[in-house]
């Protein structure tokens, strides 16, 4: 649905974006992951034709989106970083506009608005000034505005950013139906939890680069599980933590900077392993935290 060959694009001496290559097949979700100022948005921008590429070529559901991009238009949607509603129209007056400007009479573009806020959650919200929203009811309203048109290809920026986690979950929820409904999805994040969550594939994007690319599993194979940190209070202590963790076989590292061991817990189950090996070690832990992979962790894999 999406295939991009070689994109690249600079400002002056800022390569926001060099030789690009991305594959998105249909009614799938692909994750561009990336810190700010990656390229995530240069990229969606050029493939929503927003944007022109310095170089390189992109196709979206077989139409190019330099020569063609008329049509690309017609197939899409865009929710972009920043919300894009009127914020003095009501959520149905938002709908009912942007249905009107695709060319739907008034009675279909009122259908499609009623249908739209029903599907998100917003009909008691309906006739209420779009500013009056939250920030998860203003995100919702912002894809429903992108999905007026029935897009056959969503392009969502940043979409939970700056979202509270209830809103996030149910942001995840509405993109996991758009999918199953056959609309395929390319997304960017910061959040490597958000990829793992909804993307088929990812797409890592550093310095306007392809850094890694494969399924959420094969990254995190790649970066490591979640880790399983033990405190002691002095680095001998930790030393012995570690050798003994590692005669248990498993991967533990005593850190450069405190007494703390980190140990990869790939599966629950390594948690008790671990703790009856530290309780068996003669080094008293102080403190014991689990933390995820982060993007950061992505990257610093990356880099070894
Ligand atoms: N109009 C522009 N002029 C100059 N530099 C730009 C412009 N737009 C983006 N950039 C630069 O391109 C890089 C990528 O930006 P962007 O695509 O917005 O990253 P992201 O969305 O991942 O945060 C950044 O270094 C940014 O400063
Ligand atoms: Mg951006």
């Amino acid at each position: 649905m999406i295939q991009a060959s070689g994109l690249s694009k600079s400002y002056q001496n800022v390569h926001a974006l060099q030789d690009v290559d991305l594959r998105v097949e249909e009614g799938t979700v692909t994750a561009l992951l990336g810190h700010n100022g990656a390229g995530k948005t240069t990229l969606v921008n050029i493939l929503s034709t927003l944007l022109p590429p310095t170089s390189g070529t992109a196709m979206v559901a077989g139409y190019d989106v330099v020569r063609q991009s008329r049509q690309v238009c017609n197939v899409i949607g865009l929710t972009g970083q920043f919300a894009s509603v009127d914020e003095s129209l009501s959520g149905f007056d938002n709908l009912v506009l942007i249905a009107r400007l695709l060319g739907a009479s008034r009675l279909e573009a009122r259908r499609r608005a009623d249908e739209l806020l029903d599907m998100f959650g917003l009909t008691p919200a309906a006739r209420r000034a779009a500013r009056t929203y939250s920030g998860g009811m203003r995100r919702r309203l912002d894809i429903a505005v992108s999905l007026v048109g029935r897009p056959r290809v969503l392009f969502l920026d940043e979409p939970s950013t700056g979202l509270d986690p209830a809103s996030r979950i149910s942001l995840w929820e509405t993109v996991e139906g758009l999918v199953a409904d056959g609309t395929t999805v390319l997304l960017t994040t910061q959040y490597l939890e958000e990829a793992e969550r909804l993307a088929d594939q990812v797409t890592v994007l550093s310095k306007g680069k392809v850094v890694a690319a494969g399924t959420p599993k094969e990254l995190k194979a790649h970066v490591g599980e979640r880790r399983v940190h033990l405190t002691m209070s002095c680095r001998a202590d930790a030393a012995t933590m570690g050798a003994s963790l590692r005669r248990a076989g498993f991967n533990a590292i005593e850190s450069p900077d405190d007494c703390t061991v980190s140990v990869p817990a790939a599966e629950f189950t390594d948690f008790a392993d671990i703790v009856r090996t530290a309780a068996d070690t003669r080094a008293a832990v102080v403190g014991f935290s689990v933390s995820e992979p982060s993007l950061d962790d992505v990257y610093l894999a990356l880099a070894r």
